[in-house]
Parts: structure tokens; C-alpha cells; sequence
């Protein structure tokens, strides 16, 4: 059979990327065969300097040649050096074991940012005299009511002409807080809310654009500049703009345009722009034609430079309103006012399109809930006025999309339309960054369904270039503690690789020298140094969370000696290993409370303490450096012992009490030491029932956790034998639980266990509880990757409840994966596929006694036996309650018969 060839090629794990800004970037793809057992000898990889030279097969920057296949689908580029702002074209194939080549992959391409020192020339400019507003309302939480000073939108423009046809136009541009950039007249591409959020003091990102298909013989690129995190009590100052045009043209001309002085501003009709706030939009001094060749801008300002920050190329998914949703209500309230209804939590804006007379202003105000009059309920916002308006120009259709802010919501109060709006005057804009869906899971059971489908929703709502804890009230930062509880489901619902690179980086360049971590980064808030444990885990906690599904060591390498600084912090402020004093929030939103209640702080701050050891110990084996795995080993196991001794008691780790009488185990004490294995062998079994006691006995099948504790419960009864306990807190409908949430009508997950509408932490968008997603992803379909970037697949599916079927499908690096089960009264069938070049380890429960195994209906197990051998399918062993099976890669079905 003919080998397929390579597909969807990725560099730096990115579709066709702009901006690589890397000087060896990582070239992957993925195989495909319908043979089981598939496996890459070798490769070859092609990079050309132009696609007429790759379709001739010269890779003139780089020809492999045949090189044995290593570790993944991948190869880091080792060819001649690249140049900056170029093009490069590239495909690969590859031969199996024997021998036999596939056809080439269809043709990728990437385009080089910035490699070199000095390659960027541009200045930064921005406007000589900006136009001030104060702002209503905070933009850094804890400052409830302070004023602030921001700017009015910054509009900027600048013509060039062209002699030759353009071969590749290219602009790079980093316009803060944001920009929206404009050439000839057209928005150029799907970007919003864009560069990424950073520390601007260490690097503002900036992103290219292919603008070939835009340019003509006379152009005017224009660009608006709003606020973001930029401006005000941010700490920066005002709007500014790098902007650099590359154009080559066929005749091999380049012409490169900088912004510099002699670029023109002017203030325009986006009046005001804030992330909270919202915007102002006046049409009635529209400015036409700004934005196109041949505007008069004598009367306008010239630019002036300013002094910029460093650059780095934003290689991330960009934020994209990548979703439009239609509005499934409108209602008129007695006020007169009308409440759109969409049916769905979600982050973004909505489109407004009017049509009525000059200076006619519709106000549109955003909330979470109604009020039970059917009025806007805008607690949840606390002081976010997310509230945007829009003066009509008068004289036909008009349309209107903020730019610079963003709200959380699910309804839209509008006022001031002119007529009776129909459904179709307002559409939802679900814009967040715009991660690729790689995941997929649906079983028999709606509730679980409904608990993922809540969770994807929250989490893309909190995906705004950095994790968010959240998109409605003026807090919106990355708040570390939620982006790693949650981050292992995104993981399997996202290609997250690109934006956790980014964000790691915003916790490296977050780091003190001390070595500390902040709670939030980019560390917008600076009291927040340092943070609790349980929140700067994120830092090792992601980093290794990335090499487990990419298996890319680089992660590792580069943030390892920071990850040391951070351990050697922790050191510095334990006192014999117990961490008293950094604690703040720890098991923070246990039921009834913010703070926690049960678990206390100085033993999750000393756990993870203990947990990030372990991890750097990992990392430091990873890199070779086996004096490191001996000390983190060392000093592992003296915090486990001091932990230990410090919080272990007769049969239960320690609980804040609340009264002389109050000695009810509680489950995050208890879960956390069992989940890292750190409870002594005699004392394994006590704490595990004080567990199991407080789950079953003292809360009826219900969590008692916060969002630490609830990120680990659910694992630690899984693997001590109580997977139908975690499946009946997982699917419980009453209070607190997830299913709880979904009866309420909640659309995506909450801040807290309850149902709260007032005003104050009580966000209905969060996604830190959103953690039991990936225990669906590993107990249900039963996925996880055995090796680092799913070189060995582990299915090990868990028939639970009232579960007749569950499927899961992924996108790994190494390939596709799929795990798809369904139980029958006298049959289990599971269906398995496992990569190229993989191998897959499957574990099929026993349900019955005395049943047989066949796949691909021959019988291949009986009794504690193999029987008829199947190519491609070991018997690696059983232990009276599941067959374990290895596997090479393709697709198998396993099906288990109850005999008789
Ligand atoms: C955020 C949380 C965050 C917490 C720190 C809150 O205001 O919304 O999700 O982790 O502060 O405790």
C-alpha cells in the first residue's frame, strides 16, 4: 500500500506563520497510515527560498537529505541561515521501515520576523499632544473608584508608493495599548485586540502581517492606537506605534517604510477606549478617507518619536472574533430600554448595525445575568461599566465593532436605537485568542457532555493572550493559580503549546531577583510579589505540563535555571521545609467561602512546595544534570518528611478546626499527600478512608474542596479504587458540584461553588473548577500520554455510572488518537487508534468474570491467557481487573464478551 504523505505542517507549532522570529525553528507534521504498525525509518525536509525552487525539489536553505526519523515528526532547523522578513517554502517526506517513500507533503511556508540585532530600524512614534479623558470607573483592581487618566484614540497615517509589482509585502507592527491596522482603506487581517498583553518595560510583541494582495502602485497604511494595559495607572505612557513596510518587489527591489516623524496624527471619532469601561464611538466626525492614498492630512499633526521598548514577535495565536453568534431574544422592558438575549456566557463584543438620524446615541450595556424584572443584573461586573456607545452619523446603513475593549456577558442592554430593533441589530463577537480545537469528547451521560461543553466556553473566554481568570470585572489578569489548574484541560481541548510558551516567558520575565514569582503575570500589580505557592506552581507546573504533550525539551532548557531560582526562593522562606509565610489564598472557593475553610494555607503552600521540587527534579533529569536529580531528590524528601511530621496525624492530615469537636477529616488534606504519594505506607490506608469518609459519609457524594483541592480529588479516588465515588461527585446535581451549576443554567463554569448574584467575587465565567474536564479526557476515554509528546499512548478507559459509551479524539503531536468505548449488557467495543510511529498501551477492564477478549474478532485473550496472536498486539498482563495490551500504531477494536 502506498505510503500517505506528511501532513498538516506546522512551524513552531503555528499554521503558516508570520513573524518566526527564531533562528532554528521547529519544522513538524504529522503521518497517517492505514497499516498498523507504521513506523518512520527516515525524512527528508526541503526549504526553499522560493516555491518554483521546492515544486523543482532544491531546497536551497536546506536539504536534509535522508535523516533518520528521531524522537517526533520534527526536525529544528539547521540549514543555511535565514534571512529577516523573508519567505521560506518547505515539505518533507518519509520512508517506513521498509523503505518505501511517500509523495512529497504539500508545500508550507513560514516568513522570518526580526533574527538580528538592529534588523527593525523602526522608530517609535506617537501622537505630540494626546487628547485626555478621565475614565470612569478602575483599571487595576483595589482601586475601586479611582479615577484614571487615558487617551482618546490615537489615529496615525502615512503614504508610499510603489514603481514595481510587489512579490511579498510584509508589515510588522507593535502598536500599544492596541492597534487596528489599515492599509488602503481595509482593516488588515482578523487580527483584534492586538499585540498580546506583556511587561512592556521587558517586551512589546509585535506581529506581521502578508499585506501582498493589499498593496497598489499608491498606499496609505493607517493605524488607530488605543489604551489596553498601556496607558494610565498601567504605568506606561501614552500610545505608540512601531511600524516597519517590507516590500520586495519582483524585480528584487526593496522599499521598507519606518515610522518615523514623518508620519501624521490626529484624535478621531473613537473618543474614548478602555478594556472595562468600553468604548465611545462618534460617526458624526468620521473622518473619510484617512485611511486611504491621496487624503489631504496637511491640517494633521506630524509624529513625533518616543521612547519604545524592546520587541520580540508574537508567536501565538493572535485574539480573533472567531466566532459570530446570533441573538436568540430581544425583550422590551418597561423602561423602554431592550435586552438582547444570547443564549450564551461568552467574551467579546456584539455588531451593531443601525440605521436613523445624525446623533442618535445607542448605549449598549453588558452583563452576566437579569435581574428577575428582566433588567440587567451588572453585579458580577463590580466596577467594569462595560458599557459601549455608539453617535450616529445619520444617512443609511450603519455598522459598528469596538476595537478596544471587552466584555463578559451574555445579555445586552440597548438604549437609544432609533425604531424597534430586531433581532439581527446587535450580533455576538466571540473573541479570544484563537487557539487551534484539537480535542473532542462526548459520552452517554448529557450532564457530562454539558460540563465540558461549559468548560470550553469558560476556558476560550479566559484565553485573551494571556490565561484570564476571568472576562467581566475589572480584574481580567493572569492569575497564575487558575491557569494551571486548568491548564491540563486545555491542553487536551487546545493546541495551547504556542500560547503557553508565551506565557512562560511572561513568568520568566516576571521573576525577581531573589528569585520570587507574582501571582498574576505579566505582573501588572506589583504588590503581588511574592506570590502563594499554590499560585507560582504555574511556572514549573506548565513548563513540564508542555514537555509531557510536546516531548520538546527546549521548554525545559529554558526556563530551568529560573524554575532553580524559584526553588531555591521557596527554600530561602521555609522554616524546616514548611512554608508558613507566603501563603495567601490557598484551597481558595471551597463551598461557602473565598478563602479556604478546611485546608490550611501552610500546608497546600509546603505541598506544593513539594510538588514543584519533584518537578524541576524531573526537568533537571530531562537535561542531564544528574547533581540537580540528586539534590531535588534530597531535598524532596525532606520536605515529604517534614510535611509529614508537621501535618500528618493518627489517620488524617491536618484541617483548621472550628471547634473543640470538630475532628472531621476534610478531602484537599487529605487528597494532596495521597495524589504525590507522600503518606507513609502505614498510614496510606487511614487517610485514604478519612478521604473517602468526608466524600461519602460527611458531604453525600459532594466536593468540600476549593480549586486546589478539587483539581486532584477526583484523580486520587481513581487510582486508590474509588472511580465510581470520583464519578458520582463528578455527576452530582445538588449543591455544590458541577451538574449543580449546569441545573442553574449556568453556560460556562463558575468562581464559586454558588449560585451568587450579587455584587463581589462571584464571576460566572472563571475557569479554575474547570480541572475536572481533563479528568473526563483521562478517566472516561481514559487518555494519557505514557511518554513525553505521545511517543506511547496509555488508553485505559474507566466504565463508570450509568456510562454507555464515551469517545475522545485528539490531535497530539505525534498524530491523531482516539479512544471511543461502549458497553453493552453483554459487550464492551473499543476502538483505538494510535499514531505512526507510536505505540499504544490499552487496558480493557474485566467487567465480567469469565469473559473473553477479541479484536478485530479473534479471540486474543482468555482466562489470564493470549490465544490466537494478532501482529502488532502483546499481552503485557492482567491483574484480575483489566488486560492490558500493547500496541503498535493504526486502529484497532478490542471487544470484550461476557461468555456464556
Ligand atoms: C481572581 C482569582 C484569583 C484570586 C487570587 C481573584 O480575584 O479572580 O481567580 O486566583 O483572586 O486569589
Amino acid at each position: 500500500m502506498p505510503l500517505r504523505p506528511p501532513i498538516e505542517l506546522r512551524c513552531e507549532y503555528l499554521a503558516e506563520p508570520l513573524g518566526v522570529d527564531t533562528s532554528a525553528p521547529r519544522l513538524s507534521w504529522l503521518l497517517e497510515s492505514p497499516v498498523r504498525g507504521g513506523r518512520p525509518k527516515s525524512f527528508q525536509v526541503l526549504v526553499s527560498s522560493a516555491r518554483e525552487l521546492l515544486r523543482s525539489d532544491i531546497g536551497d536553505f536546506w536539504d536534509t537529505g535522508m535523516v533518520a526519523a528521531g524522537e517526533a515528526p520534527a526536525l529544528l532547523y539547521a540549514g543555511e541561515a535565514l534571512q529577516s522578513c523573508a519567505r521560506f517554502f518547505w515539505k518533507v517526506r518519509w520512508w517506513d521501515r521498509e523503505e518505501q517513500a511517500s509523495p512529497w507533503s504539500e508545500p508550507a511556508s513560514f516568513v522570518t520576523g526580526f533574527l538580528y540585532e538592529g534588523d527593525w530600524k523602526a522608530k517609535w512614534i506617537g501622537a505630540r499632544q494626546v487628547r485626555e479623558f478621565r475614565s470612569k470607573g478602575t483599571v487595576l483592581l483595589g482601586q475601586a473608584g479611582a479615577d484614571d487618566t487615558q487617551a482618546c484614540a490615537v489615529y496615525l497615517r502615512r503614504e508610499f508608493a510603489l514603481k514595481e509589482k510587489a512579490a511579498l509585502a510584509v508589515v510588522t507592527i507593535s502598536g500599544l495599548g492596541h492597534y487596528e491596522l489599515r492599509l488602503n482603506g481595509e482593516k488588515v487581517g482578523a487580527n483584534v485586540l492586538d499585540p498580546g498583553w506583556t511587561d512592556y518595560h521587558k517586551r512589546a510583541l509585535y506581529a506581521s502581517h502578508d499585506v501582498t494582495a493589499l498593496v497598489r502602485d499608491k498606499n496609505a497604511v493607517g493605524v488607530i492606537l488605543g489604551n489596553g494595559r498601556h496607558t494610565g495607572s498601567y504605568g506606561y505612557d501614552g500610545p505608540k506605534l512601531a511600524c516597519r513596510v517590507e516590500v520586495e518587489c519582483e524585480n528584487g527591489e526593496r522599499i521598507i517604510v519606518f515610522s518615523d516623524e514623518s508620519w501624521r496624527t490626529s484624535a478621531g471619532p473613537l473618543q474614548e477606549n478602555g478594556l472595562y469601561f468600553g468604548e465611545r464611538f462618534d460617526a458624526r466626525i468620521l473622518i473619510d478617507g484617512w485611511d486611504q492614498p491621496g487624503f489631504d492630512d496637511r491640517a494633521w499633526d506630524r509624529a513625533q518619536t518616543v521612547p519604545g521598548y524592546p520587541l520580540v514577535s508574537q508567536m501565538m495565536p493572535p485574539v480573533r472574533a472567531a466566532e459570530r453568534l446570533p441573538a436568540k431574544s430581544v425583550t422590551r422592558l418597561a423602561s423602554g430600554a431592550y435586552v438582547f438575549d444570547f443564549g450564551q456566557n461568552f467574551t467579546g463584543w456584539t455588531r451593531l448595525t443601525v440605521e436613523g438620524p445624525m446623533g442618535a446615541e445607542v448605549r449598549l450595556r453588558h452583563a452576566e445575568l437579569l435581574n428577575d424584572d428582566g433588567s440587567l443584573n451588572v453585579g458580577p461586573n463590580e466596577n467594569a461599566e462595560a458599557t459601549d456607545v455608539y453617535i450616529l452619523r445619520g444617512g443609511g446603513t450603519e455598522v459598528y465593532e469596538p476595537r478596544f475593549t471587552y466584555h463578559g456577558f451574555r445579555f445586552v442592554e440597548m438604549t437609544g436605537f432609533p425604531g424597534e430593533p430586531g433581532l439581527d441589530a446587535l450580533e455576538g463577537c466571540f473573541v479570544h485568542s484563537d487557539v487551534e480545537r484539537t480535542g473532542e469528547l462526548r459520552t452517554s451521560n448529557d450532564l457530562i457532555n454539558g460540563v465540558h461543553r461549559n468548560t470550553v466556553w469558560g476556558q476560550l473566554s479566559n484565553l485573551m493572550s494571556i490565561p484570564t481568570d476571568c472576562p467581566q470585572r475589572d480584574e481580567r489578569h493572569g492569575w497564575l493559580g487558575d491557569a494551571h489548574l486548568s491548564a491540563e484541560e486545555a491542553v487536551f481541548n487546545f493546541d495551547m503549546t504556542a500560547f503557553y510558551a508565551k506565557f512562560l516567558d511572561d513568568i520568566r520575565l516576571a521573576q525577581k531577583e531573589d528569585g520570587s514569582l507574582p501571582d498574576v503575570a505579566p505582573a501588572y500589580l506589583p504588590r503581588l510579589y511574592p506570590a502563594d505557592p499554590a499560585w507560582s506552581s504555574a511556572y514549573a507546573t506548565l513548563a513540564w505540563l508542555l514537555w509531557e504533550h510536546t516531548g520538546d525539551s527546549r521548554v525545559i532548557a529554558k526556563h530551568y535555571a529560573s524554575l532553580k531560582r524559584y526553588i531555591d526562593f521557596l527554600g530561602q522562606n521555609a522554616d524546616r521545609h514548611i512554608i508558613r509565610k507566603l501563603g495567601k489564598y490557598g484551597d481558595w472557593c471551597p463551598p461557602g467561602s473565598v478563602v479556604p475553610k478546611k485546608a490550611p494555607v501552610e500546608l497546600t503552600s509546603t505541598w506544593y512546595y513539594y510538588h514543584d521540587v519533584l518537578i524541576v527534579g524531573r526537568m533537571a533529569g530531562v537535561l542531564g544534570r544528574n547533581e540537580d536529580v540528586q539534590r531535588y531528590g534530597k531535598l524532596a524528601e525532606s520536605i515529604k518528611a517534614a510535611f509529614n511530621e508537621t501535618f500528618l496525624g493518627e489517620s488524617q492530615y491536618a484541617a483548621i478546626r472550628v471547634s473543640p469537636v470538630d475532628n472531621h477529616p476534610n478531602q484537599t488534606s487529605n487528597a494532596l499527600p495521597l495524589y504525590l504519594d507522600m503518606v507513609p505506607l502505614d498510614r496510606k490506608d487511614k487517610v485514604l478512608e478519612s478521604l473517602v469518609q468526608s466524600v461519602v459519609r460527611l458531604q453525600d457524594y459532594h466536593v468540600d474542596t476549593g480549586i486546589l483541592g478539587t483539581r486532584y480529588l477526583l484523580d486520587v479516588l481513581t487510582s486508590n479504587g474509588h472511580a465510581e465515588t470520583a464519578y458520582r461527585v463528578a455527576t452530582q446535581k445538588s449543591y455544590p458540584g458541577w451538574g449543580y451549576m449546569l441545573a442553574e443554567g449556568a453556560t460556562t463554569l463558575w468562581e464559586r461553588w454558588e449560585k451568587l448574584t450579587g455584587h463581589a467575587m462571584n464571576s460566572q465565567n472563571h475557569i479554575m473548577f474547570g480541572s475536572v474536564d481533563a479528568w473526563f479526557y483521562r478517566t472516561i476515554a481514559g487518555l494519557s500520554p505514557l511518554l513525553p509528546g505521545w511517543k506511547a499512548v496509555r488508553i485505559s478507559p474507566h466504565v463508570m455510572g450509568d456510562l454507555s459509551f464515551a469517545e475522545a479524539r485528539l490531535r497530539t503531536v505525534a498524530g491523531k488518537v482516539r479512544s471511543a468505548w461502549k458497553r453493552t449488557e453483554d459487550a464492551f467495543v473499543l476502538d483505538v487508534a494510535i499514531p505512526v510511529g507510536a505505540s499504544g498501551e490499552v487496558h480493557i477492564p474485566l467487567l465480567w468474570h469469565g469473559a473473553k477478549i477479541f479484536e478485530s474478532g479473534k479471540l486474543l485473550w482468555r482466562a489470564g491467557h493470549a490465544v490466537d496472536p494478532v501482529p502488532e498486539i502483546t499481552l503485557a498482563g492482567d491483574d484480575g481487573r483489566r488486560v492490558v495490551f500493547r500496541t503498535g500504531s493504526g486502529e484497532y477494536t478490542f471487544e470484550l464478551k461476557k461468555s456464556g
